[in-house]
């Protein structure tokens, strides 16, 4: 029905107008009393299988909303009525910026990706920390806030940018992400360099914990594909050193092998995302597990389409399991058709819960592909 609709519909259009049209009606539906819980009910079934405790935050389930769908904060209880047990608005920047020049998204349906270079267009963490002290929460759902560099920022100043954003938000994030991994915000991939990366997350950390003194918001740093292997291996390591929360991975990929769709279109210049990406962000995860184990919650994100992609992320060592391009091509059954397979893979599966799942990979080889 929704891939029918896509096609008659949807794909004719262009994709950022469609991404506002399909948000403001999920948005007008979460407003309607019956109507979102009508929704709900068929959307976001409840499986107690599926809770999830994941940095030091009680979940519905381990799947959630990746950063960039909801940038403003103003769609929360819209995706939590699709079903996404938690939801990562951002990433938003200490000052309000347009993001690139229009056309900036790109659909590429032969390979079930997307291309984009929006460049954290956002209202700023002043509107945005505003909207979310006025939310008057619907579903309950676990947010979290994803905040990166302003991008007229010179690179020496973008600590203060990452603290002012922290000082802002931090009090209405269930935990917090440092983004330092878009490829669209020029000599942002650079502060993953461990040089830069300790004093920039020592200092939200700072910030964070000066700012919010009844409780410790969690931290996590979001990474990109394209690092070698041995800067995921350094991340990691400094990650554990600075007692960190937790790692995303990954964030869209500059890279391009292997795409189906035409070379003009895959060639466009941004963040490659989708089902291209999925082998990669499944590799890094895998690698970041067998460095840090249990010590640092991972969530896995990049090309999870089916149930069997979120399975495997959580045996290679995800806590929690993100999506976002997926639900393009999906439709709004994509986190329901994730719950239900997690919860019959779950039950076919030789652990007792979620959690004994997770890392089970790299304790039994079998459970993993070849
Ligand atoms: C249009 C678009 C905008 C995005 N914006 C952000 C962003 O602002 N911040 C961020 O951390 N990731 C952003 N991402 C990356 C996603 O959060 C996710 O890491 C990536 O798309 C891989 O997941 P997927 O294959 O399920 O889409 C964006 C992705 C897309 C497609």
């Amino acid at each position: 029905m929704y891939k029918l609709f896509f096609h008659l519909f949807f794909k004719r259009m262009d994709p950022e107008a469609a991404h506002h049209l399909a948000f403001a009606w999920i948005r007008l539906a979460a407003r309607v009393p019956v109507l979102r819980t009508f929704a709900a009910a068929v959307l976001a079934p409840r499986f107690r299988e599926l809770r999830t405790e994941a940095l030091g935050l009680r979940m519905h389930g381990p799947f959630g909303l990746a950063a960039g769908f909801d940038k403003n904060a103003v769609g929360i209880d819209g995706m939590a009525m699709l079903g996404f047990d938690h939801v990562e608005i951002g990433t938003v920047t200490a000052r309000p910026q347009p993001g690139n020049p229009k056309k900036r998204l790109f659909r590429l349906v032969a390979d079930r990706a997307l291309i984009n270079r929006m460049g954290f267009n956002n209202e700023g963490s002043a509107a945005v920390a505003a909207r979310l002290a006025a939310r008057r929460e619907v579903f309950r759902t676990t947010v979290g806030v994803n905040i990166g560099k302003t991008k007229v920022v010179p690179e020496a100043e973008a600590v203060a940018d990452y603290v002012t954003s922290t000082e802002r938000l931090a009090a209405h994030a269930d935990y917090l992400v440092v983004n330092v991994s878009s490829p669209n915000t020029p000599g942002l991939r650079n502060l993953q360099a461990t040089e830069s990366l300790r004093p920039l997350l020592t200092a939200v950390r700072d910030a964070a914990d000066r700012t919010v003194t009844d409780r410790r918001v969690p931290l996590l740093v979001k990474i990109a594909p394209d690092l070698a292997d041995e800067d995921v291996d350094a991340v990691a390591d400094l990650a554990v050193e600075l007692g960190l929360d937790g790692i995303i991975a990954t964030n869209t990929t500059i890279r391009r092998e292997g795409l189906a769709s035409p070379a003009d279109l895959a060639s466009e210049t941004g963040g490659l995302s989708g089902a291209p990406l999925g082998d990669r962000s499944l590799e890094v995860l895998r690698r970041l597990y067998a460095r840090v184990g249990d010590r640092i919650t991972l969530v896995g994100v990049g090309g999870i389409e089916t149930a069997e992609d979120a399975w495997q992320r959580i045996l290679a060592g995800a806590t929690l399991v993100q999506g976002y391009s997926a639900l393009v091509y999906e439709g709004p059954f994509y986190a329901r058709a994730i719950h239900k397979g997690l919860a019959a893979r779950l039950a076919a599966s030789p652990y007792a819960s979620l959690a004994e799942a997770v890392g089970a990979g790299h304790r039994n080889r079998k459970d993993t592909p070849a």
